[in-house]
């Protein structure tokens, strides 16, 4: 038994807010947000617009494009760190907004990495018979998280949501070939959010040591997405397309000239939707399925980085 994906596709909340913007928050400028990390705008959601919404809304375009409806999902599977809500899970709300009563739904937290969690967690699933379709969502409204007067965070995130539909298919052909996820906590002070029900009883702002955090995601990508080629007997030069997360165009570059990847090869998003954390994956897969770059075949690495730190790759052929 194997998942393979019969639909995907992604919500953007409508409110755009520049660089430019950003200048009159706080000191920076639209050629230093771009210089040092490729983002030129960033969608936010509107008030009352919470996570739940834009995943319910990605969930609907994957469900639309895979022909199929909620009748015939049995799992749904939400990767985010801005639940709606402490709880319930925003999967089970999404579940409510589908109008499904059956299958189960739940939600998996591990920040940027959430939707690579999220395949290895659905695919086990689905290859052990534990669900015959499901669909996976990472969706995040971070900008309520985030500190507007620090400039080293505020700049660099945005809201929004990418689904993908899995279906259980017999035989060894296609789909999700191999997913591996790895942690480690020792890291966890340079990316973090400084509030929690437990702790302090609020819900905290987003911090992070940047530039440190970017020298461990350089490296530790390149090594994740090694890693995860060899464990599926596959070289990196064969790979079609890389589908990073989306966090800074610098880490993108990076890891692009230590694997030798062709800069056409590599599906970034960055300048337009800036880091989306566990939205970022399917937002960027959505678009390159859409605008015919990704093809039924074409053999496609994912990948992402976290607080935690968490990583972890997924390779699928499409
Ligand atoms: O999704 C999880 C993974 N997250 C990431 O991977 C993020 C990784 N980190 C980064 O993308 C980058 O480290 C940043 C974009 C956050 C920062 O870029 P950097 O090249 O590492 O800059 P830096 O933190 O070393 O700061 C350089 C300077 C500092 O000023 P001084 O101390 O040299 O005077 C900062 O205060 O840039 C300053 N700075 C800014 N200036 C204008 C920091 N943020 C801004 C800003 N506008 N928004």
């Amino acid at each position: 038994m194997r998942s393979v994906i019969k639909g995907i596709g992604s919500y953007l909340p409508d409110r755009v807010m520049t660089n430019q913007e950003m200048s009159e928050l706080v000191e920076t400028s639209d050629s230093w947000i771009q210089e040092r990390t490729g983002i030129c705008e960033r969608h936010i959601a509107a008030e009352g617009q919470y996570t739940s919404d834009l995943g319910y809304e990605a969930a609907r375009v994957a469900l639309e494009h895979a022909g199929l409806t909620s009748k015939d999902i049995d799992l749904i599977v939400v990767a985010t760190s801005t639940p709606d809500l402490t709880f319930p899970a925003t999967a089970t709300i999404i579940q409510e907004k589908l109008g499904m009563h059956h299958g189960a739904a739940f939600d998996i937290q591990a920040v940027c990495s959430g939707f690579i969690y999220g395949m290895h967690v659905t695919n086990a699933l689905i290859r052990a018979g534990g669900a015959k379709r499901a669909i996976l969502i990472g969706a995040e409204t971070f900008s309520r998280i985030l500190d507007w007067t620090d400039r080293g965070t505020c700049v660099l995130f945005g809201d929004g949501a990418g689904a993908v539909v899995l279906e259980a298919v017999e035989g060894d052909e296609g789909g999700v070939l191999k997913t591996f996820v790895r942690s480690d906590g020792a890291h966890r002070d340079m990316l973090y959010v400084d509030g929690g029900p437990s702790r302090t009883q609020t819900v905290g702002h987003l911090r992070m040591l940047g530039n440190q955090v970017f020298k461990h995601a350089v490296t530790d990508i390149a090594q994740v997405i090694r890693d995860c080629a060899e464990q599926a007997e596959v070289e990196v030069s064969d790979i079609d397309w890389f589908v990073p997360h989306q966090a800074n165009q610098r880490i993108l570059n990076a890891v692009a000239k230590r694997l030798k990847l062709r800069p056409e090869q590599v599906i970034s998003t960055v300048a337009h939707h800036a880091n989306t954390s566990a939205a970022s994956v399917p937002l960027a897969m959505d678009v390159a399925v859409k605008d015919g770059r990704i093809k039924k075949g074409d053999l496609v690495m994912l990948e992402a980085f976290g607080g935690g730190f968490t990583w972890g790759a997924a390779l699928l052929r499409y």
